[in-house]
């Protein structure tokens, strides 16, 4: 078996996933676990977050894997449906759909169908999807009959950034379009349910706070009470002893300021570990901080552990998790943690503590 694994932390979840129902308020919360969970495994996922009030997954397929292996919460489906086909299935497995299109208002006017509860989505600034202000209004009026209930969302294109001018642009968008009109309201993901009050209101929909990483730029999940759900590890597969001069890995980035030894960690860009990670993106090697030397490769990346490491083949090597955040690793490898999560492959075992 390959020696990488993600270890899933059940408990850190159900910690983080108390901490953002407590700063929810009232509003009603719909756990984001599309894209496989961020990587954490969705079944899994869905299994331990029982008291969510629904979960949300990105497409059909998503809906159904989840409705075939057993889960019976509310489920919505971001993306909607985009045929005929896809909203009978809406229909027979019960999932709530996003309706954020005209096309998509079109197929459910012809095909008649009464639904529990439909989201309806307005675009208010990010210009991906959403109904702009007239076509909303549109649908809306047609939708009243039927669905039983109505949700009014929005989604934010900055939240996480300190400048919440966009943000505070969006909320007035949504308020003067919705104003009066039937339906309860969600507008916030992590970011906003974390920082902006105001935007709590109905729903909130967390996703990268429940796995315990933070969406701000400044701020690590730690520092916001949360606890990592991932760690992801390797072991040591070979070292070398380098002399000072000597040049490691592809392209030869890493030069060797000294003897050292270099440790070779069975986990590359093959897994899903970021090819552009920089030279000294931090890793614990059994519980030791070592640092990043020389370009990751497919299988494998290197590692300086220092002239007077005591580390041998073997050695656990944590790339991220409790002692080393991921969001310092996405930071070294200039992306967001999310992208780094989302990315690992299927060679890596995905296993629940
Ligand atoms: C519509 C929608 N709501 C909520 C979320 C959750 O966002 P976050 O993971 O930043 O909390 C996403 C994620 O991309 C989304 O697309």
């Amino acid at each position: 078996m390959r020696s990488c694994r993600a270890l899933i932390d059940t408990a850190a979840l159900q910690h983080n996933f108390r901490l953002l129902r407590a700063r929810a308020g009232a509003a009603k919360l719909v756990a984001v676990i599309k894209a496989d969970a961020y990587g954490h495994g969705m079944h899994t996922l869905a299994r331990t977050l029982t008291e969510a009030d629904m979960l949300a997954v990105a497409t059909i397929d998503e809906g159904l894997q989840l409705r075939q292996a057993g889960c019976r919460l509310p489920l919505l489906v971001l993306q909607g449906f985009k045929s005929a086909q896809e909203l009978l299935q809406i229909g027979s497995q019960q999932l709530i759909p996003v309706v954020h299109a005209s096309h998509q208002v079109e197929l459910l006017r012809q095909s008649g169908m009464r639904l529990p509860q439909i989201w309806l989505k307005l675009q208010t600034g990010m210009h991906r999807l959403g109904l702009a202000a007239e076509a909303f209004s549109v649908a809306h009026a047609g939708l009243g009959q039927q669905a039983d209930e109505l949700v009014l969302m929005t989604h934010f294109a900055c939240a996480e950034e300190s400048d919440s001018s966009v943000t505070n642009a969006q909320i007035e968008c949504f308020d003067a379009v919705c104003a009066g009109l039937a339906g309860s309201h969600s507008l916030a993901n992590s970011a906003a349910m974390w920082s902006l009050p105001e935007t709590r209101r109905d729903w909130v929909r967390p996703g990268i706070m429940l796995y315990g990483v933070s969406p701000f730029p400044q701020q690590s999940g730690v520092q916001l009470g949360l606890r990592p759900v991932m760690q992801l590890h390797s072991e040591l597969i070979a070292i070398q002893h380098c002399r000072r001069g000597d040049r490691v890995g592809y392209g030869q980035r890493f030069v060797c300021a000294r003897d050292t030894r270099i440790g070779v960690v069975a986990i590359g860009y093959g897994d899903g570990y970021p090819r552009h990670a920089a030279d000294g993106t931090p890793v614990l090697v059994d519980g030791a901080p070592a640092t990043l030397a020389g370009m990751p490769s497919m299988d494998m990346l290197t590692v300086d552990l220092g002239p007077d490491s005591k580390a041998q083949v073997g050695a656990v090597v944590e790339l991220w998790g409790d002692g080393v955040a991921v969001e310092t690793v996405a930071r070294h490898a200039a992306t967001i943690p999310y992208e780094l999560l989302c990315q690992l492959t299927a060679r890596v075992s995905i296993l629940t503590q």
